[in-house]
């Protein structure tokens, strides 16, 4: 594999590990971003994700002089770093009537098109909808640039493992041979993974990535129903759950019950894709239906929490254990704990959340308050409400909690703790998917 020179726009969560990985594998890479704090951070060797290995990645990176980091477009785009591969890798928040806004992705093509030297090719990472390639190489007014399609499949908590060993690898390309020739190059980078690559046209690309997102999203919605049907039938999600994800056409991933399904991709794109099929007038109820479910499953949490506290939750003080959207990230984007939080707020809960990594979106006056640890959050709360599955919420003296509350009840929404052993430590436990 020849080293290639690369230029990653974006210093996210997909960017910078992109560009930490391809650096790793021996490249030359320029990572470049508009946020100067950010790239300032970087230079000085300071990683604010809270995502494993990234850091010692990223140091190592520049350490070896193979990953550089700007602010200025220009610099890693023109001599002396004309790069062979330009990966996109910006933002595409969710817009008007649940589209991804690719405003960011736009005004980008319309800078490589002025700035970009003949030779290299523009690889877009960001999730886009349906046609963005195709509008990207409009933008770019440049008849000699290829565009290709290449969607990340990281996730969150991780990255890097991911990238380092991915499911598969999507490359979507014209018809040009010069398109043609781009996808080649690019697949080349990853000969030394054993990841399948499949090379498709740029729409395909573009869809395999919603698609995934949403069929995620459908089987959580599915593994949620199904945990409110154990629980009135007598059975155990855990159990079912296993027994279905040994089918390998099922899988066992993602059949977790938990007070919903969130973060920054899946709620988004499970929208774009139903937005994509509106405009084509393709009812897609499925997918409809899992962010119903989700919204349901969301109520249902809430109205667990609220019969644990005896019916009203006006004015009673409830413990909130996790904000993130999921353990092992900082990450609050369209959480379900906070879902579920805003709902009891709304009851007349008075809120106090801990959360081992995630910041406080909403402000220290705001409406809830925050403790620095799980002891300090649970004083004189009637119910603790477990809401994002941290490893340590398992490990902690449940039998000091129990006595700093006013009336010791749990609510776990992850699944994550034993209901005996905190039974021992006189907590009411109520849990999800499990029937009595
Ligand atoms: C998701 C996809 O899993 C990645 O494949 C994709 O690349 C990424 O979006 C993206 O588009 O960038 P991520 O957002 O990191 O990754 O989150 P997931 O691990 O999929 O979790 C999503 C939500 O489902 C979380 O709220 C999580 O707690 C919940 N979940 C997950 C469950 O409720 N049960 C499970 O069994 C698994």
């Amino acid at each position: 594999m020849p080293a290639r020179k690369i230029a990653v726009i974006g210093a996210g969560y997909v960017g910078l590990t992109t560009a930490a990985t391809l650096a790793a594998a021996g490249h030359g890479v320029t990572c470049v971003d508009v946020d100067r704090d950010k790239v300032a951070e970087l230079r000085a060797g300071r990683v604010a994700l809270l995502e494993p290995d990234l850091p010692e990645l990223v140091a190592a990176g520049r350490r070896a002089g193979l990953l550089r980091f700007t602010a200025r477009l220009p610099d890693a785009l023109l001599p002396p770093h004309p790069p062979d591969l330009v990966f996109v890798c910006v933002p595409t928040p969710r817009g008007e009537g649940g589209a991804a806004d690719v405003s960011i992705v736009e005004a980008v093509a319309r800078d490589l098109g002025r700035l970009l030297p003949p030779g290299a090719a523009v690889v877009l990472k960001s999730t886009v909808p349906v046609g963005t390639a195709d509008r990207v190489r409009g933008l770019l007014r440049r008849p000699d640039l290829p565009v290709l399609s290449h969607p990340e499949f990281l996730s969150e908590g991780s990255a890097v493992h991911d990238c380092r060993h991915p499911d598969r690898l999507v490359i979507g390309a014209g018809t040009t041979p010069a398109d043609r020739a781009a996808a080649r190059r690019l697949a080349d980078l990853y000969t030394d993974l054993a990841a399948p690559v499949l090379l498709t046209g740029n729409a395909s690309a573009e869809l395999i990535k919603y698609a995934a997102n949403a069929f995620l999203a459908v089987k959580l919605s599915y593994a949620n129903t199904l945990a409110e049907l154990c629980e009135s039938v007598g059975a155990d999600i855990g159990d079912v759950g296993r027994g279905l994800g040994l089918d390998p056409r099922i899988a066992p991933a993602h059949l977790r019950p938990s007070p919903g399904w969130g973060g920054p991709c899946l709620p988004k794109d499970t929208h774009a894709l139903l937005d994509l099929a509106r405009t084509r007038q393709i009812g897609f109820p499925l997918v409809r239906a899992a962010l119903e479910t989700n919204d349901r499953q969301h109520h249902r949490i809430a109205d667990k929490v609220r019969t644990a506290a005896g019916g009203c939750l006006d004015g009673v003080r409830i413990a909130v254990y996790g904000l993130a959207f999921k353990a092992g990230t900082a990450d609050t984007r369209d959480s379900p704990a906070l879902a579920v939080a805003r709902l009891l707020h709304a009851q007349g809960a008075e809120l106090t959340v801990y959360d081992p990594a995630a910041a406080n979106p909403a402000g220290p006056d705001d409406w809830y308050q925050t403790a620095d640890n799980p002891y300090t959050a649970a004083k004189a709360a009637t119910v603790v409400a477990v809401l994002t599955e941290w490893p340590e919420f398992a490990r902690l003296d449940w039998a000091l909690i129990s006595q700093l509350m006013h009336r010791p009840h749990v609510v776990d929404a992850r699944r994550i703790l034993d209901p005996e052993a905190l039974e021992a430590c006189g907590l009411t436990v109520s849990t999800v998917g499990r029937g009595t």
